[in-house]
């Protein structure tokens, strides 16, 4: 795979992924996110890769946003779609199958906070900001921003950071439970890189159905919810990592998953 704006690179069963416009802070155009679109399609179907790592490159930002170059000539019917094209790359990411851990190392605004929100977990450098600054543009977010930040953090911290447009710490964001961990910023690609490789260790299908559950139970009744989890605990009980995970366990061992 190869890329005008994104790098795409192999640590044994991690992917690292990392946007590449740096002279526009990693900034959202069409292309970089068509080329994010099939770079995702392609490791959703690749076995070999069990989690992912998402950053941007350079130091000073993750995504600046959508390029406010294509926002700034948008007619009202490009706009719809390109929002609409924006949240399926996004949920492409959400529903991978695959934990993603957003590797936050300076600017998560606007797309790039969307970004990050559907990425599984988010590690953010000490020297990240993060917000969702369109309200200052005279826009709204259009990558399901609005629903993925009240959906982490809480519809009255999510309307006050829509509504202000502020962009906040890295340390604040923790705070607000916006990012799972902040680590100094030489640390964050390691950081990140550790918890993909320990995640990609675990049982591949285990991990999916915890995904599923969680991403889709939520969206549903609880009742509903439930009997969904119960089928996924039941698929589950039948695979041979399964029998691989409780077998090393009362053989005081490390379990050996293989997805199946
Ligand atoms: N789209 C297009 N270009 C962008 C961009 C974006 N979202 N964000 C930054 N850039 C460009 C700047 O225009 C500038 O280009 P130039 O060198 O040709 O002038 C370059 O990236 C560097 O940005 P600059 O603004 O000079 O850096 P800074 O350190 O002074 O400020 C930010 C950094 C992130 C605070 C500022 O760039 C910013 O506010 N960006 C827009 C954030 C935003 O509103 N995103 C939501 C979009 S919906």
């Amino acid at each position: 795979m190869s890329f005008e704006n994104l790098l795409v690179d192999r640590e044994g069963a991690v992917a690292i992924l990392t946007l590449n416009r740096p002279k526009v802070l990693n900034a959202l155009n069409t292309q970089t996110l068509d080329e994010l679109r099939r770079a995702v399609l392609e490791l959703t179907h690749d076995e070999t890769v069990r989690a992912v790592v998402l950053t941007g490159a350079g130091e000073k930002s993750f995504v600046a946003g959508a390029d406010i170059n294509e926002l700034a000539v948008q007619t009202p019917t490009g706009g719809r779609e390109h929002a609409i094209r924006g949240q399926h790359v996004l949920d492409l990411i959400e529903q991978m199958g695959k934990p993603v851990i957003a590797a936050i190392n300076g600017y998560a605004l606007g797309g790039g906070c969307e970004l990050a929100m559907a990425c599984t977990i988010r590690i953010a450098a000490d020297t990240a900001k993060l917000g969702q600054p369109e309200i200052n543009l005279g826009i709204i977010p259009g990558y399901a921003g609005t629903q993925r930040l009240a959906r982490i953090v809480g519809k009255g911290r999510a309307l006050e950071l829509l509504l202000s447009g502020d962009q906040i710490s890295a340390r604040e964001a923790h705070r607000l439970g916006l990012v799972n961990r902040v680590v100094p910023a030489a640390e964050l690609l390691a950081e990140a890189k550790r918890l993909a490789a320990t995640l990609a260790s675990k049982a591949p299908i285990a991990i999916r159905y915890i995904l599923d559950a969680v991403h889709q139970g939520l969206e549903m009744p609880f009742a509903q919810a439930q009997t969904f989890e119960a089928t996924l605990f039941g698929l589950v009980s039948g695979t041979e990592d399964m029998r691989e995970g409780t077998a090393a366990f009362l053989e005081k061992r490390t379990p050996a998953f293989k997805g199946q």
